[in-house]
């Protein structure tokens, strides 16, 4: 059987991070995963983590199965960071929340329900989006196209290129949105814009599958939910992928939330009941222990108070090293205009870079960015950023 098996190609990303690591240069700077990294470019665990891990130490009386769809503490409180308590999508019982194992085992248990109730939807990504979200997508058995996105010219949504296609997808089809920090590009909708899409998608019957796995990263914990309440109208049908691998830095522990909206309760507790049976025949149940942790902090409100100030430090590193890269690529590069590296959110930004340029940048300089010009700017720390900037000027 294994005789004839081909190597596979590396992962884009991480492959690069194996790279980076085996490299010997002393002054590295590594810009490719996706992970916060605090000034001293580590990646913490948040004290209310450590405290919220204690209480679980001393409380957990048991190591039993949880339920198919999770914690249900995990997923009310989840679905309240979502909508809000009072919301009500959340008070008519019109949304099912299922505990993932991170914002991808969301995902792909949104991919492999729909297409167990719906055959034969496509699926519509972002030009260009997170390079798993069509690998996903494909594996559940979806096909997966792009709608225009992101216009490097002006380094902007294109809106108008964008809603003149959501108005020729087929009805029915589901359409993939990045509800903030939009990865890879870190250019998000206005909110004027964000009303525009819902009207759009809307109008043609389309499903939107929100991918909300930087809630907190770009304003805020309820501005970066704006464009998500847009979709929020009467009557709506919507599904909604949450990670907490980035707000709550739990990576490694795989915690996610999948929320699907319907039209009545009755409506949502059979939409449950199928994606039940997705995750029963996946992965059986999720894992316990990120649950714990997110369910312990949310409930109780002095560790919410802390991590919510726990996540402000980090948004404003990242939103500092955005205004501090801009304003040095500037200063070294007069003759280009770098204003959209400071107005992008989240971590990442597109840096203009060729393939070739980031090749170079690597090879003659150990400064490595994912081939497509991807940047995480919380790679950057204030030790690195002017070598950074003098290193990219020389290739630019
Ligand atoms: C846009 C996007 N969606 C989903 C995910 C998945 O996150 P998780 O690690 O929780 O699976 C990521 C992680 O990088 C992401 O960038």
């Amino acid at each position: 059987m294994f005789q004839q098996v081909e190597q596979a190609p590396p992962d884009a990303i991480l492959g690069l991070n194996e790279a980076f690591q085996r490299d010997p240069a002393t002054d590295k700077i590594n810009l490719t995963v996706g992970v916060f990294k605090d000034a001293s470019g580590k990646t913490p665990v948040l004290n209310c983590v450590k405290e919220a891990e204690r209480r679980l130490v001393q409380s957990e009386a048991t190591k039993s199965y949880l339920g198919i769809d999770g914690m249900p503490k995990f997923d009310e409180l989840a679905r309240n960071l979502l909508f809000g308590e009072e919301h009500e999508i959340v008070t008519s019982g019109r949304c099912a929340t299922l505990q993932t194992p991170g914002g991808t085992g969301a995902l792909r248990v949104a991919a492999d329900l729909v297409k167990k109730v719906s055959a034969n939807v496509k699926i519509w990504c972002s030009d260009p989006t997170w390079p798993n979200h069509p690998s996903v997508f494909r594996a559940a058995g979806m096909e997966s196209v792009t709608y225009p996105y992101f216009d490097p010219a002006t380094n902007s949504v294109k809106i108008d290129e964008m809603l003149n296609a959501v108005r020729s997808m087929p009805s029915g089809d589901v359409i993939c949105l990045h509800a903030c920090c939009h990865n890879p590009t870190g250019a998000d909708p206005s909110p004027e814009q964000w009303k525009q899409i819902a009207d759009a998608v809307y109008e043609q019957g389309l499903i939107p599958l929100i991918d909300f796995a930087y809630q907190g990263f770009g304003d805020g914990l309820q501005e970066d939910a704006a464009g998500l309440h847009e979709f929020c109208r009467p009557g709506c049908e919507l599904i909604v992928a949450s990670s907490y691998s980035k707000n709550f830095g739990l990576y490694r522990e795989r915690i996610g939330a999948l929320s699907i909206v319907a039209t009545d309760e009755d409506a949502a507790q059979r939409v449950l009941s199928q994606a039940k049976i997705c995750v029963r025949t996946n992965y059986s149940n999720p894992p316990a222990h990120g649950a714990g942790i997110v369910a312990t902090i949310l409930e109780d409100a002095d560790l919410r108070a802390a991590w919510e100030s726990e996540l402000t430090e980090m948004r404003d590193r990242i939103n500092s090293m955005r205004r501090q890269f801009s304003e040095m690529m500037s200063a070294k590069c007069p003759q280009r205009d770098f204003s959209y590296l400071a107005e992008g959110r989240g971590m990442f930004s597109f840096s203009g870079l060729t393939a070739e340029q980031v090749d170079l940048l690597r090879e003659k300089h150990s400064v490595y960015i994912v081939r497509n010009g991807r940047i995480n700017v919380a790679g950057m720390t204030d030790d690195n950023i002017e070598q950074l900037c003098d290193r990219i000027a020389s290739v630019l």
